[in-house]
């Protein structure tokens, strides 16, 4: 199926008439055809949403919500539709293709009911008379950059964040994943958002993305991707002033203690490692175990590994969908090589899956290694696939150390039933998110998620917080005195 680049509220094709196709990582079957648009497209993409900017900016927030709670009610009432699309486009499991349309819906939602909060503080001023308050204004056009792993949820994420607070939109998907992105953009066509306000061009990072980076009229650029794109991102806008979030890798880890229920653990370590076949950055790729129940976990990891279901994820039995394309395919399996080459211990997985059906898709079955030291690159390098590394340490203080000690920081586990063992290690670890028996993966949309060091730059999304990175503060005082107040210099008198 034909899909087109959405402008100023207009379907159109690119005007480089050329186009690429979006293919089932699960079949190769060809999920639809789409614009390989060209920097042209991209420069009428941000213009649209610069014209639309006024307008948006000047409608009341609450209405501005209203067409959100819309969009949540369409993402519910084609949740199964849009679920399926996912897994097909994607290759992730059903059960998790409905989970990244309700993550969708449910930050739809909690975006449109900031439409009538929008939280800002109103302080008491230091002189009589006188009114201090702060208002949060738009920040302008928004360029929304997302990967294919969540192709429903992460832009609903940024979307959903950017217009609520009053920005206009261009909004680039991932080229693995765009079919997902034009049915997203339908149903905000369809909940009545005005022309221009959300704008969608597909196409190659390197040719629309730069432009849109680079444009003198985007004032905010949201991105999650990888680590290398997203600094490239913050080095092209550097000395143009921009406002720039990003998201980017992680190498999560799940630390076991001795005193862990094992039981679960393990299914902790399994759903965080291999669910989405490991492709999530909050995936657990790193298991720290405290050497006194190494041997036991291991064995019961391998064993329930090697029982999992490869196969495609409309079938509700199948446990473990594809990879995303042929070149990750690849670069899993180089890591399976590192991973030998430098002495790691293969106990399960490790090969292309080609068996029968398999054969048609990029298949990569859960993988471990055992014997893994903190140094090595595959417990350092985020290789986004369902590649496990068991790393053994001798006490917590070790642990968390071992835990920390990567150039990601965004989400961590701890199985433990000592709570005052669990209370030491929130407090050191350093990561953006941290769980408690309770596996990496899964965070819940009203609190901020994002990472340290090379995970992100200091922005969280989600929650209140996604609403720093879409506004911008304004001071507003009111001196309803009548005369001069020199603040600081008219002291009150008898005080100061
Ligand atoms: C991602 O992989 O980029 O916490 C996001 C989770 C999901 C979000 C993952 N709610 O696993």
């Amino acid at each position: 199926m034909e899909h087109r680049n959405y402008m100023g509220g207009q379907w159109v094709d690119s005007e480089s008439s050329r186009t690429f196709e979006s293919l089932d990582p699960a079949t190769g079957e060809v999920v639809g055809v789409l614009p390989l648009s060209s920097a042209a497209d991209a420069e009428k993409a941000v213009e649209a949403a610069a014209e639309a900017f006024n307008g948006w900016r000047l409608t009341p927030a609450p209405k501005r919500g209203e067409i959100l709670f819309r969009v949540g009610q369409l993402l519910q009432e084609r949740k199964e539709q849009l679920a399926q699309l996912v897994t097909r486009e994607m290759g992730k499991v059903i059960a998790e293709g409905r989970g990244d349309v309700q993550e969708a819906i449910d930050m739809t939602f909690y975006m449109a009911g900031e439409g009538r909060r929008l939280t800002a503080h109103t302080v008491p001023s230091e002189l009589p008379n006188k009114f201090a308050t702060s208002l949060r204004d738009p920040v302008g056009v928004v360029v929304a950059i997302t990967p294919w792993n969540f192709p429903i949820a992460i832009p609903s994420w940024k979307l959903s964040a950017a217009l609520i607070c009053g920005n206009t939109v261009v909004f680039k998907p991932a080229s693995d994943t765009p079919v997902l992105a034009a049915e997203l953009v339908k149903v905000y066509e369809e909940a009545g958002l005005p022309a221009g306000v959300l704008n969608l061009v597909t196409g190659s990072g390197s040719e629309v993305g730069d432009v849109l980076v680079k444009h003198p009229r985007v004032d905010v650029i949201s991105f999650t991707g990888s680590t290398d794109t997203g600094r490239s991102v913050l080095t092209e806008t550097a000395n143009r002033i921009k406002r720039v979030s990003l998201e980017m890798g992680g190498k999560n880890a799940i630390i076991v203690m001795e005193d862990a229920d094992l039981d679960l653990a393990v299914e902790g370590i399994l759903w965080s490692a291999f669910g989405t076949t490991g492709q999530r950055c909050t995936a657990a790729s790193r298991v720290i175990v405290h050497r006194a129940v190494e041997r036991e976990l291991a064995e019961r990891l391998v064993d329930r590994a090697s029982k999992m279901k490869l196969g495609n994820g409309l079938d509700p039995a199948v446990d473990v969908g594809p990879v995303i394309n042929a070149r990750q395919l690849q670069k899993i399996h180089e890591y399976t090589g590192v991973g030998l080459q430098e002495g790691a211990k293969l106990v399960v997985g490790g090969e292309i899956a080609r068996q029968g059906e398999l054969a048609r898709g990029s298949f990569y079955p859960p993988t471990i290694f055992t014997g893994v030291r903190p140094d090595m690159r595959i417990a350092q390098e985020e290789i986004f696939g369902p590649t496990l590394a068991v790393i053994s340490v001798d006490s917590l203080d070790e642990a968390v150390r071992v835990n920390n000690d990567t150039r990601f920081g965004l989400s961590s586990s701890l199985y433990t039933r000592d709570v005052n063992r669990a209370f030491e290690a929130i407090r050191d670890i350093t990561t953006g998110v941290v769980y408690l028996n309770a596996g990496t993966i899964g965070a819940e949309i009203q609190l901020p998620f994002g990472g340290t060091r090379g995970t992100g730059n200091g922005h969280r999304e989600a929650a209140w917080t996604a609403l720093d990175v879409f506004t911008e503060w304004k001071t507003v005082y009111v001196d309803y005195s009548g005369r001069l107040q020199r603040a600081q210099i008219d002291l009150v008198e008898g005080i100061g």
